[in-house]
């Protein structure tokens, strides 16, 4: 039997799981809030729909026949679009709202990591009262990071003695109109990313990556959903060994042991410290843009992985191809503060070379595809090494051009990875 999946969700995420099911024998729908070009072209359908309504996320699965769905972001996932599909007997490879307060509920999150003894939980405190936490602030000897505990798109979380001084903490939470927060002791080291593929009691993880938030090169700027992201050819990244990468792995293993029941994808991010692998957070979905890393290296059949997730079965090992992937986003001038929207994208999947060309948020016009306000297209180098990736991501954005478009041209360049190396070498004190 052919499946026909249904993908919720519409960025280069998405782009991405929909390149991955095209390669697998099965009929792809799709429906999301903004029109992706690329996933529609390689999906029989496409709706233009809110996907945090599940009402009519299910009516469209019910119209396709949908057998399976793969929910991509974290709103779908806070609105019950998991639920809402497994209770109209699709299978949904994404968690329902409650297992997905992991990522939904930051103060739930790290309550959750106290409780079940989940290591590399750093200290942390919550707080209901804004004058509470600002007292908090006052009071504890040392930095902290300030985190609203609901979602912000990664865009709410302030770390003092890094962004923002701790009278500014105070402020911004003064001004905020948050109702809870969560205050934990700042994390210093390299974070990296390690997400797994989960199913009943299974998780097969995947390849360490190392997104990058700040929204320009140097690690400069605001905090964004993601400037880009790179991973090496093995499982570790060049400034962390095989260890940390196991010490990640062990956290995850036993954040599933504590979830029962919980499907889809578990994201962790963490922080490697002195003192070893810390967690950052937890997501409750692939990560935009590590999914654009981890994708296309991925040998087995995603499909496989979806039908053994809904047939209660054990998931297939993953294999990976031994190669580097390089992403770098392009998205437009002054984002994520001031974003001029406007500009044309003048790479596409054909005069992208050998890198893959992954859509996001953009505007379809009679003449070409255009800029939004949001994160408009990455580019995928893959190869033996990241610098060889790097380079192919470069030729594509090469032919992008500059005109109204930001990009990051330092990720996966042979000098930021090395700063990376130094910068642990030195925190370990080697
Ligand atoms: P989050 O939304 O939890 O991923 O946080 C966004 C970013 O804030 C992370 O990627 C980190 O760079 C930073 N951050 C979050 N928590 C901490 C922490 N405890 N210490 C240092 N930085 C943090
Ligand atoms: N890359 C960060 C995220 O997906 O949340």
């Amino acid at each position: 039997m052919t499946e026909t999946v249904l993908l919720v969700g519409g960025g280069g995420r998405e782009h991405a799981i929909a390149r991955a099911l095209d390669a697998s024998d099965a009929t792809l729908y799709a429906c999301a809030g903004n029109r992706n070009p690329g996933i529609a072209g390689l999906a029989d359908g496409f709706e233009t729909l809110e996907t945090t309504n599940p009402k009519a996320v299910v009516a469209y699965a019910e119209d396709v026949g949908a057998t399976l769905a793969v929910v991509g972001p974290e709103g779908p996932l806070a609105a019950g679009v998991a639920d809402a599909l497994d209770d109209a007997g699709i299978y949904a490879f994404g968690p329902n709202a409650d297992e997905a307060r992991i990522e939904t509920d930051k103060a739930f999150q790290r309550r959750f990591m106290r409780e079940h003894d989940v290591p590399g939980c750093p200290d942390f405190e919550t707080f209901d009262d804004m004058e509470a936490a600002c007292e908090y602030i006052d009071e504890y000897d040392g930095d902290l990071a300030v985190k609203p505990a609901g979602l912000t798109g990664g865009k709410g979380v302030r770390v003092t003695g890094d962004q923002i001084t701790k009278e500014e903490a105070k402020a911004y939470l003064r001004e905020s109109d948050y109702d809870r927060v969560v205050l934990e002791e700042r994390l210093v080291g390299e974070e990296f990313t390690v997400q797994a593929l989960v199913a009943n009691g299974d998780l097969r993880v995947t390849p360490a990556i190392q997104d990058h938030k700040r929204a320009y090169e140097g690690d400069e700027g605001p905090n964004t959903g993601g400037m880009g992201s790179y991973s090496d050819s093995g499982l570790a990244l060049p400034f962390m060994d095989d260890e940390d990468y196991d010490g990640a792995v062990e956290v995850l293993k036993a954040t599933v042991e504590a979830l029962e029941g919980f499907k889809g994808v578990l994201y962790g991010q963490f922080m490697l410290t002195a003192e070893g692998v810390k967690v950052v957070e937890f997501n409750a979905r692939f990560g935009d843009p590590e999914a654009m890393n981890t994708l296309p290296v991925l040998d087995t059949d995603f499909l496989d992985v979806l039908v053994a997730a809904r047939e209660d079965e054990s998931l297939p090992e993953l294999s990976f191809a031994p190669k580097a992937t390089v992403c770098k986003y392009g998205v437009p001038e002054g984002y994520p503060t001031d974003p001029k929207a406007g500009a044309k994208i003048e790479v596409t999947e054909e005069n992208a070379g050998d890198a893959i060309l992954f859509y996001a948020s953009v505007d379809e016009r009679d003449d070409g595809i255009y800029t939004t306000t949001s994160r408009a297209f990455a580019v995928v180098g893959v190869a033996d090494t990241i610098a060889e990736a790097e380079e192919i991501a470069e030729d594509a954005l090469a032919v992008a051009g500059d005109e109204g478009l930001h990009v990051r041209h330092d990720i996966g360049t042979a000098d930021l990875v090395q700063r990376r190396i130094d910068h642990m070498a030195e925190i370990r004190g080697e």
